[in-house]
């Protein structure tokens, strides 16, 4: 149904029309200043690439590994940022995995199915479980990490905002 194509500096089908989709971001999951023509394409997708090379990451940061979601045509339907390990930052907010999907291609399992996958790609970096975090009013999105087999371990409010969010481990199969 969809496949998980790491990043590379070759621009896969509909691509700006995915980051014009997500503009400045959405529920939790960054966007990109590609669509207000601050940043290139090519220079959005070559940080992307960057990012998964520790020696030049900035501090505070761990490598990631951004993903598009290609549909059966090879058209981008939807973005993966995956993080290869957790620092404390993440541990309490942001997880290991998060997910973006097109909003004229919802409702249609694919973030399910880019999960799953996602989670083949983190136990294939060493780690045993996922920890994902989510908005507490994210429906979409707490249905896609349960239907991966998430196991709620807390809800934590923000003191400052009052906003609350979701911690769910997933154990990843050897
Ligand atoms: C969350 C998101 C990735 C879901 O993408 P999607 O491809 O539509 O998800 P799926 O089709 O795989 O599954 C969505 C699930 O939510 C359910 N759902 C969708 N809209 C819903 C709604 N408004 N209320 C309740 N459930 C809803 C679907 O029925 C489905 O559950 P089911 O399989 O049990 O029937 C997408 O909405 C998105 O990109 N949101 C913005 C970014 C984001 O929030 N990312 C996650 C945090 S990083």
């Amino acid at each position: 149904m969809i496949r998980l194509e790491a990043a590379s500096p070759v621009l896969p089908p509909g691509l700006r029309e995915l980051l014009d989709d997500l503009g400045s971001g959405e529920t939790g999951f960054g966007g990109t200043t590609v669509p207000t023509g601050e940043t290139t394409i090519e220079d959005f997708v070559q940080q992307c690439c960057d990012m998964t090379d520790p020696s030049t990451l900035q501090s505070g940061l761990v490598p990631q590994t951004t993903f598009w979601a290609l549909d059966a045509d090879g058209t981008v339907v939807g973005m993966v940022r995956l993080r290869h390990y957790l620092n404390d930052k993440l541990r309490l907010q942001g997880g290991h995995i998060g997910y973006f999907i097109r909003r004229d291609q919802r409702s249609k399992g694919y973030a399910k199915e880019a999960l799953r996958l996602a989670l083949i790609e983190l136990r294939k970096l060493g780690e045993t479980r996922a920890l994902l975090t989510v908005d507490l009013r994210n429906i979409p999105s707490i249905r896609v990490i349960e239907r991966n087999g998430g196991h709620l371990e807390s809800t934590v409010t923000d003191p400052d905002t009052g906003r609350s969010h979701r911690r769910y481990w997933i154990d990843l199969e050897p």
